[in-house]
């Protein structure tokens, strides 16, 4: 997270959609001592949440070095570290053993990711009957259902999210702070950070209904899928 980011007040204006993420943690059954995989954590918004809702060790991926070095940071301020952990690597080349997990949780991380490929190792780390819950747009969701039924995940509920939040919540203010910090940054070396901070809420603005999002909470169906059978 850097000086443009907090400046922006990123993660203060994402933090308004943890109210989603309480909802849809609150559909899973409750669970023993879990094993929780926040795949994509980046600076750790809902893996903070998740902390805050339960007593599970979870543990956070990524490959944003400078993202996971804040949340590491956090971690041990929030006196954490005993059941908080981060790990710098890809979903795809991690080296967890099979059936690992309780629970996948991912929020905008999938659809950056092959897959194909994600989706074969999301079904390698989940223990049978485990969970998967992606926080992604609808539209992400509907492409992407077939692939997820062949890899045998089976929607059993979902969080929609209120239409048009993305931009009431979190556009239409970062439109107001990037007003205010143009000219602070225009020769600087975030100028480019900022010009895609500006590129993303014009591409949202003419069409809010891009960033319809919501939870969807799969579990992994027991038997071989089709993928595991080739
Ligand atoms: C849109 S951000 C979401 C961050 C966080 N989940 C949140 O909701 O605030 C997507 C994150 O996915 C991470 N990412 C991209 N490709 C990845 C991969 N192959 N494996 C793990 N993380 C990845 C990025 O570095 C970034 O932090």
């Amino acid at each position: 997270v850097n000086d443009l980011e907090r400046e922006l007040n990123i993660q203060g204006l994402r933090a308004a959609f943890l109210r989603y993420t309480r909802e849809a943690f609150e559909k899973l059954p409750a669970m023993e001592q879990a094993k929780i995989l926040d795949i994509g954590c980046g600076a750790g918004a809902s893996m903070f949440e998740l902390a805050r809702l339960c007593s599970a060790e979870i543990l956070g991926i990524d490959i944003d070095r400078n993202a996971l070095a804040t949340l590491e940071a956090g971690i041990s301020d929030a006196g954490l570290s005993d059941r908080l952990k981060v790990v710098e690597c890809s979903l795809l080349a991690v080296d967890f053993s099979d059936e690992t997990f309780d629970v996948l949780w991912e929020e905008g991380t999938l659809h950056i990711i092959d897959t194909e490929r994600a989706l074969a190792e999301c079904r390698r780390l989940l223990k049978p009957g485990g969970y998967l819950v992606v926080a992604e747009t609808i539209g992400w969701f509907e492409t992407t259902q077939p692939a997820l039924s062949a890899h045998g995940f089976e929607l059993v509920d979902s969080v929609l999210w209120a239409e048009g939040c993305w931009w009431t919540e979190y556009y239409s203010p970062l439109e107001q702070r990037l007003r205010g910090l143009r000219d602070k940054y225009r020769d600087s070396k975030e100028a480019a950070a900022l010009k895609r901070y500006e590129d993303e809420v014009a591409m949202v603005k003419k069409d809010p209904s891009l960033t319809n999002c919501g939870h969807f909470i799969m579990q992994k169906t027991p038997g071989r899928t089709s993928t595991e059978a080739d």
